[in-house]
């Protein structure tokens, strides 16, 4: 089996705040389609910026 084009582990984030990501996963494999649905301001925008590598994150692993 190939592995996943993006994988995120056990993410962390906080804004300096209460935690914003608390063991996030994500895992994205080629032909994929994903809806991510939340909350306004829960974090998706976020999650994404980290899944893109465009911000860092406190703690877990991203691999791509
Ligand atoms: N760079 C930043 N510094 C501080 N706080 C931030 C930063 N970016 C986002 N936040 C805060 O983190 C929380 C999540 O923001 P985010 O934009 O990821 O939410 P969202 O789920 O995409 O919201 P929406 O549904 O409005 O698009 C919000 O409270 C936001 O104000
Ligand atoms: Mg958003």
């Amino acid at each position: 089996m190939a592995p996943p084009l993006l994988s995120l582990q056990d993410i962390d984030l906080s804004f300096g705040g209460a935690p914003l990501l608390e063991g996030a996963e994500l895992i994205v494999a080629r032909y994929d389609r994903i809806a991510l649905v939340g909350r306004n301001g829960s974090g998706k925008s976020t999650l994404l910026k980290i899944a893109a590598g465009s911000i860092a994150h406190d703690g877990g692993v991203r691999f791509v």
